[in-house]
C-alpha cells in the first residue's frame, strides 16, 4: 500500500520516524511530506533515509517531470494519507478546507482514506474549537484516531497523547478494508432526485433509496471502499460508507462524475430525474402562472456517459419497468453500455419503491437473465453482490492483462 505521511509540528512528530520504520517494515512504501513548523521538530533528512523517498517540504511550486503538479501527483499517487501527529492548527486547516501549504494542498487534491492522529495538550484538545473542527473531520468520514489518555510532554497527564504506532498501523492497513474486495473502490447512487420549479415545488419520484444504501452497506462489507452518492432521503448512513448527499441530478451528475475515475464499479441505483425544469423560479410562483404548464429540459444520462469517463469501470443500471420489463431493460444494457441491468417490476405495491422487500432479474451480455427471487433488500443486495463481485474481480483482472 502506498502512504502519504503528513507530519506537523509538535513533540511527537519524532514517533512520525518510527511509524514510516514501522509501515517500511510491513512491507508499505511510505511518502512523508512536512509542514513548516514540523522541521523544527524532526529533520527531512531521517525521514528521507528511512522512507528511502523524497521528503515533500514547501517546493510544489516548481514543475515536475510529467508536467503535472506536484500535489496533484502525490495525492494520486497516495492510496492512505496519515497525519502525524496532527497539530489543532492542522485539523482547523483540514477542517475548514484551507489549502496554505504543500501537505495541506495535497489533502484537498486526494480522494481517499484519511486518518488524522491527533497530539497535544490536554486543555487544546478539549477546546470547542478543535473538539468542533474534529467533529466536522469525523462527519466527513476522516478517521480520527486518539489521542489517547497519558503522561504530556508538557508534564502532567491527560487527554492529548498520541495513540500508539501500533494501532495506528492497524487503522491505516484497515483503511483500505479486508475482504473479497478489498482494495477496490465501489460507488453506488441512490435515491430519488429533486428538480426544483421553484423554492417551494419539485419534480421528484417514489425511489426511497433503500436498495441503493442496502448496495453500498454490502459493499463496504465486502471490505470495499464505499462511496455513496445519494439523493434526498432521510436514511442513516450506513457503517463504513463514505456518503455524499446531493438534491439534483445535475448535483448528482457532478458527484458521480468527479469520482467515477478511481471506481473499479460502479453503480447506479439512483432514480435520477429525466427532466428538469427550464429555468427554476427564484420566488414562489403563483398558480395563474403554472398553468400554462412546465417548461422542461432533458437530464444527462449519467450512466451513459460513464462509459467515457470511467471507461475501465465495470458500469451497471438499475431498470425501473412498469411492463416490458425484459425489453425494457435489454434496450437499457445496450444504449448504456452497460455491462449489467438489474431491473424490477415497479408495478408491483410489495415490492420495489418505497418497500423493504424487492425481486429483481439481472441482465448481462452474456448470460441469461437471472432472477433473484423476492426477499428484503440487504439480502437482495447480498445476492447481488455474489454475481457483481466476482464480475468485478474478473473485469480487474481482465483490464490488466491488456495493460500488460
Ligand atoms: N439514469 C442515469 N441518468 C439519467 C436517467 C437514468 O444515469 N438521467 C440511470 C439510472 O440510474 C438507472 C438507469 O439509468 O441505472 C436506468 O434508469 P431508468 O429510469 O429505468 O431509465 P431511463 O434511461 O430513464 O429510460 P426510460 O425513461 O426510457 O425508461
Amino acid at each position: 500500500m502506498r502512504v502519504l505521511l503528513g507530519v506537523c509540528g509538535g513533540i511527537a512528530a519524532y514517533k512520525a520516524a518510527e511509524l514510516v520504520r514501522a509501515l517500511r517494515g510491513a512491507g508499505h512504501e511510505v511518502r512523508c511530506a512536512l509542514t513548516r513548523s514540523a522541521e523544527s521538530f524532526v529533520t527531512p533528512l531521517t525521514l528521507e533515509v528511512l522512507s528511502t523517498e523524497r521528503v515533500y517540504r514547501q517546493e510544489y511550486l516548481q514543475p515536475t517531470e510529467t508536467g503535472e503538479e506536484l500535489h496533484v501527483e502525490l495525492a494520486a499517487w497516495a492510496e492512505a494519507i496519515c497525519v502525524v501527529p496532527a497539530t489543532a492548527h492542522t485539523i482547523g486547516r483540514l477542517a475548514h478546507g484551507l489549502a496554505d501549504d504543500f501537505l495541506t494542498t495535497t489533502v484537498l487534491a486526494f480522494d481517499g482514506p484519511i486518518i488524522v492522529a491527533p497530539a497535544m495538550h490536554s486543555i487544546m484538545w478539549m477546546q470547542p474549537a478543535v473538539q468542533s473542527n474534529a467533529e466536522l473531520l469525523r462527519k466527513r468520514g476522516v478517521a480520527i484516531v486518539g489521542p489517547v489518555i497519558g503522561e504530556l510532554a508538557s508534564g502532567g497527564s491527560g487527554v492529548g497523547r498520541l495513540v500508539d504506532l501500533t494501532v495506528l498501523l492497524d487503522v491505516i492497513e484497515r483503511s483500505q478494508g479486508s475482504g473479497e474486495l478489498a482494495g477496490l473502490t465501489v460507488l453506488v447512487t441512490a435515491g430519488p432526485t429533486h428538480e426544483a420549479i421553484d423554492p417551494v415545488r419539485f419534480l421528484s419520484n417514489r425511489s426511497s433509496g433503500k436498495m441503493g444504501f442496502a448496495l453500498a452497506a454490502e459493499a463496504a462489507r465486502r471490505g470495499a471502499r464505499s462511496v455513496l452518492v445519494a439523493g434526498p432521503v432521510e436514511l442513516p448512513t450506513p457503517a463504513g460508507v463514505e456518503r455524499i448527499d446531493v438534491v439534483s441530478a445535475a448535483e448528482m451528475h457532478e458527484a458521480v462524475e468527479r469520482r467515477a475515475a478511481r471506481a473499479d464499479l460502479i453503480i447506479m441505483v439512483a432514480a435520477v430525474g429525466d427532466f428538469r425544469v427550464s429555468s427554476t423560479a427564484h420566488r414562489k410562483l403563483e398558480k395563474s402562472e403554472l398553468s400554462g404548464g412546465l417548461s422542461l429540459q432533458q437530464t444527462p444520462d449519467i450512466l451513459k456517459g460513464l462509459a467515457e469517463s470511467a471507461p475501465g469501470a465495470l458500469r451497471v443500471g438499475f431498470a425501473a419497468e412498469t411492463e416490458n420489463l425484459e425489453a425494457g431493460a435489454c434496450r437499457k444494457l445496450e444504449q448504456k453500455d452497460a455491462a449489467f441491468i438489474i431491473a424490477n417490476d415497479v408495478s408491483r405495491s410489495d415490492i420495489g419503491f418505497g418497500q423493504n422487500e424487492n425481486e429483481v432479474l439481472v441482465f448481462s451480455r452474456d448470460a441469461e437473465p437471472q432472477l433473484i427471487p423476492k426477499a428484503s433488500k440487504d439480502a437482495i443486495a447480498r445476492s447481488l453482490f455474489d454475481i457483481l463481485g466476482p464480475a468485478v474481480l474478473a473485469h480487474g483482472a481482465a483490464l490488466s492483462r491488456v495493460a500488460s
